[in-house]
């Protein structure tokens, strides 16, 4: 019983300690723009601790100052038209699941050149990290080829993406305010490794990189079973929805077995789709990739957050610019906030 209550004790004075920390980064941050490693390193603690509890508290504190813009008619995006009917019905779903799937695809011609374009494009793969290589199908020298990010921005076929008012759309509905363009990512998985890949992620964890945030996956070639489709647990992302016995291991990945005592069948999604399928997820849902068994996968993601609090990334370096996308920045520019550009 003593033993318990100084437990408690101590665990009272850490969430005080890493508290004043937060709001001492906070403070810093928007001054500067930098997050401490301290400060970071006290949001996933606080994270943790609160079994997501903390962040949803700050996240309501720090939208007050960023209301949402009012959309009210249809929207036209790369997946057609989204009624407000419909953008209600994905934000309560996605709420509720932490994830949606969209029935619409993507345009397939944009799908096939931005694929075209994967094809060509240097990527950055273990162990090479030092030298930038075209994938080669055939002959997979790793299990994750990853395009730097500041190439995608670049590519104005998905600066027509990340201008697409529907995914906007969804992402100020899911997080209440003007969402920031945190990132885009691109990879390329392959059946290289049998076993699950830690670099890969295809071991369940979340992602924390932000307080809030909200990420939308586009695949780019078909998925199946065998190419190493995305598994998640539904409404894991809800604040008390984590095994606290999980949660007390950190920021880290959890073998399947550990997982699996947690959750009911029915919580395990697994997302099959064709090239163009997209779908959203709040990635505080435990998630992984599934270790490939054959061929390769081609994914997509974009990342929208209320604040850039938490891990560092230098701004992207927008050179190659459509006038289209310029402009469109110049119009929206909390969404643009990490941008910097050339020219
Ligand atoms: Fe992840």
């Amino acid at each position: 019983m003593r033993a318990l209550l100084y437990r408690l004790r101590q665990k009272i004075k850490t969430r005080a300690k890493n508290k004043k920390i937060f709001v001492q980064a906070y403070a810093a941050f928007k001054k500067t723009g930098t997050t401490s490693t301290e400060g970071y390193t006290a949001l996933l603690d606080l994270y943790c601790s609160s079994n997501g509890k903390f962040n949803e508290k700050i996240h309501k504190e720090i939208i007050v100052s960023n209301p949402p813009k009012k959309i009210t008619d249809s929207v036209n995006g790369i997946i057609g038209k989204i009624s407000p009917a419909d953008f209600t019905n994905i934000n309560t779903i996605l709420n509720k699941d932490g994830y949606y799937n969209f029935d619409k695809k993507v345009n397939p011609e944009l799908v096939s050149k931005i694929y075209n374009y994967a094809l060509k494009a240097n990527t950055v793969t273990a162990p090479l990290y030092d030298k930038k290589i075209v994938f080669d199908p055939k002959n997979p020298i790793s299990e994750i080829y990853r395009f730097e990010q500041n190439d995608l921005i670049n590519n104005t076929d998905i600066q027509q993406l990340i201008m697409d008012p529907v995914l906007i759309n969804v992402a100020r509905n899911y997080l209440g305010c003007e969402p920031i363009f945190d990132f885009p990512a691109m990879w390329w998985s392959t059946a290289f490794l049998k076993d699950a890949s830690s670099e890969a992620a295809q071991l369940y964890h979340f992602d924390l990189d932000r307080i809030k945030w909200l990420k939308i996956f586009i695949y780019l070639n078909d998925v199946t079973s065998e190419n190493g489709p995305h598994r998640l647990i539904k409404s894991s992302h809800l604040p008390g929805a984590k095994p606290q016995e999980l949660l007390n291991r950190g920021y880290a990945r959890i073998p399947d077995e550990d997982i699996l005592k947690h959750y009911k069948p029915d919580d395990f999604l697994v997302v099959i789709g064709d090239a163009g399928s997209m779908f959203a997820e709040d990635t505080k849902c435990w998630h992984k990739g599934t270790p490939l068994k054959s061929g390769n996968r081609l994914v997509l993601e974009f990342e929208y957050t209320s604040s850039l609090f938490g891990a560092n990334y230098p701004k992207f370096e927008v050179k190659n610019i459509s006038d289209e996308f310029k402009q469109f920045c110049i119009n929206n520019p909390i969404y643009a906030s990490n941008f910097t550009f050339k020219n």
